[in-house]
């Protein structure tokens, strides 16, 4: 029996790689960056299941590409906004995505960035290696205080919620805005519930856990950003388009707001001429929340998972668009 033909478009981690070898006729892009858009193309014309990262733009034009072989596309992230679910949805490909394995890695990185900008922990590093300690400095690095503080989550889903678990053991206080949230949840959990604009005003550490829709593009913009307190720290796990960086520089520069910690910027890679690597007060990491080893080899595996499920036609284990099945 033929093994069914499957592109991925980059070397994942091996525990889930195997499992794709070991059940398809797998071709994997080698390249470190990810395949061209008109090559994709090429290389998934034909193909029943395709494996793809958040770097791949999956539209529909890409799908007429791959033609009606295509039966699944499965992508290794939780996010999707790379993705045109509804045209995925229209031709009846079930797209998989990985929920739940990395709530917990993200909510420890943000936790991790927020401690960081707090405590000034980047700055200090820079400048023991410059060579500029010279003694114990009664006002070095003097930083912000996390116990007692406020934390305002836009967005109380998965990750959210582990957010706010790990904020209260701080002595935090919780805010979220999220109209969709579980208010049972969000009450055990001891968060409250404010509208964003008031979520900005009050909190210290704000803290973005949305996913990229039309809605939430640019969510935090010029007007937003004036809301803040000018002592707060703006944190993004979730994805780069959800702040106008230009709105961002412009008030990190003019001390509208203290501290910017991101793990995740518009464009990505970000490039090396964007006025925000300019500014001491704005800390910036490759796009790492999800990468502990653990996780990251789950990761695939429930790619490959999601991936064997639809090649079989069986329901996918982790399904981005359900509706697909009526
Ligand atoms: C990473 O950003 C993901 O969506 O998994």
């Amino acid at each position: 029996m033929t093994r069914p033909r499957v592109f991925v478009t980059r070397v994942i981690p091996e525990e889930g790689l195997d499992r794709i070898l070991s059940l398809s006729e797998a071709e994997v892009w080698q390249g470190r960056t990810p395949p061209p858009y008109e090559v994709l193309a090429q290389k998934a014309a034909g193909v029943e299941g395709l494996v793809t990262l958040l770097t791949d733009r999956i539209d529909s034009d890409l799908m007429e590409a791959a033609g009606h072989s295509l039966r699944v596309i499965s992508q290794m992230a939780v996010g999707f906004d790379n993705i045109d679910l509804s045209a995925a949805t229209e031709r009846g490909i079930p797209v998989g995505h990985t929920p739940g394995v990395l709530t917990e890695t993200v909510a420890d990185f943000t936790f991790a960035l927020m401690m960081a900008a707090a405590r000034r922990i980047v700055e200090g590093e820079r400048y023991v290696r410059e060579g500029k300690w010279v003694t114990w400095d009664p006002t070095l690095f003097m930083g912000q205080e996390v116990a007692g503080a406020t934390l305002g989550l836009v967005g109380l889903g998965r990750i959210g919620q582990g957010v706010a678990q790990r904020a209260s053991v701080f002595g935090m206080h919780v805010l979220y805005a999220d109209p969709a949230a579980d208010e049972v949840r969000a009450g055990q959990l001891g968060a409250e519930r404010r509208e964003l604009d008031e979520l900005l005003a009050e909190s210290d550490f704000v803290s973005l856990h949305v996913p990229l829709t039309d809605e939430t593009s640019h969510l935090i913009g010029k007007r937003e950003l004036g809301l803040m307190k000018s002592s707060a720290t703006l944190i993004n796990t979730a994805r780069g388009p959800v702040i106008d960086p230009k709105a961002l520089y412009e008030a990190l520069k003019d001390g509208e707001i203290a501290y910017a910690a991101l793990d995740v910027t518009d464009p990505e890679p970000i490039p090396m001429d964007d006025p925000l690597l300019t500014l001491n007060n704005c800390l910036i990491v490759p796009h790492i929340a999800s990468s502990s080893r653990a996780t990251r080899n789950r990761m695939a595996v429930m790619t490959a998972e999601n991936l064997e499920a639809g090649l079989k036609g069986e329901r996918l284990p982790h399904c981005a668009n359900p509706e697909v099945y009526g």
